[in-house]
């Protein structure tokens, strides 16, 4: 069964391509541990691959990850790489590489299976944008993305609710529409799977988080933890967003 109720907050920084180079990458990553040391949250961080192998000492994750093992796809990392260099988890389907590569949730579905064969654990990003119709974006993203993925490997899947208008803009989503869009993704979980399940998957918020509005988050919306993009290349800010669990 789902362990998840005994699951730490996870708190998940992506630089996505930041920074500009290792020696800041380690001073960043570095003042970062130092930080959040003890913290009673899971702290992750998804650098951009190329400074993956130089870090350790906090949990690491991926920004991306193709769905093959090796062979000639240029440009692209297999999860088998991602796991020999100590990687748990990798976002998968974050709207900036659905938008920038044309990403389907075809790809997203493949991407998660493969990773989940290689025991690694997912971050699925989905999230509307402000012109778009919230439920009918979910229920695609969540239905499709997790298309023919049995129910048992829920404990290695968590769902990042992002709204695409929420990222990077200083506007994060209320907690009244955040808590809906929870609710609305439980329901397509408990559609597709079980009540139980749906009850038990970890979820977290992504957009515009910083340290003034992240407790509230874990404190009124019921979710898992959060996925911190522009704040977490602020050490001190994400400490302090880190702290906000307890
Ligand atoms: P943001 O990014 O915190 O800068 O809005 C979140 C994300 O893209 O995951």
């Amino acid at each position: 069964m789902l362990k998840l109720e005994n699951m730490k907050y996870l708190i998940v920084g992506n630089w996505k391509m930041n920074p500009a180079n290792q020696k800041e990458a380690k001073e960043l990553f570095n003042t970062i541990k130092r930080g959040v040391k003890g913290s009673k949250a899971e702290v992750v961080i998804c650098p951009p691959f190329v400074y993956l192998s130089e870090l350790e000492g906090i949990t690491l994750g991926a920004q991306n990850v193709f769905y093959k093992e090796s062979g000639a796809f240029t440009g692209e990392v297999s999860p088998l790489m991602l796991k020999d260099l100590k990687v748990k988890y990798v976002i998968v389907g974050h709207s900036e590489v659905r938008k920038n590569f044309n990403e389907t949730d075809e790809i997203i579905n493949k991407k998660i299976k493969e990773c989940l064969r290689e025991k690694l654990k997912v971050i699925l990003c989905v999230g509307e944008n402000k012109d778009e119709n919230k439920e009918i974006v979910l229920e695609k993203q969540v239905r499709n993305g997790l298309k023919d993925i049995p129910a048992k490997d829920f404990k290695n899947i968590v769902i990042a609710y992002e709204p695409i208008w929420a990222i990077g803009t200083g506007k994060n989503c209320s907690i009244e529409e955040t808590k809906n869009s929870i609710s609305l993704i439980k329901k397509i979980i408990s559609n597709l799977y079980s009540r139980e399940l749906a009850n038990n998957i970890g979820i977290l918020y992504g957009g515009s988080v910083n340290s003034k509005n992240s407790g509230e988050y874990l404190r009124s919306v019921g979710i898992n933890g959060l996925l911190v993009g522009g704040a977490s290349l602020d050490a001190k800010e994400f400490i302090e967003i880190v702290k906000s669990v307890e």
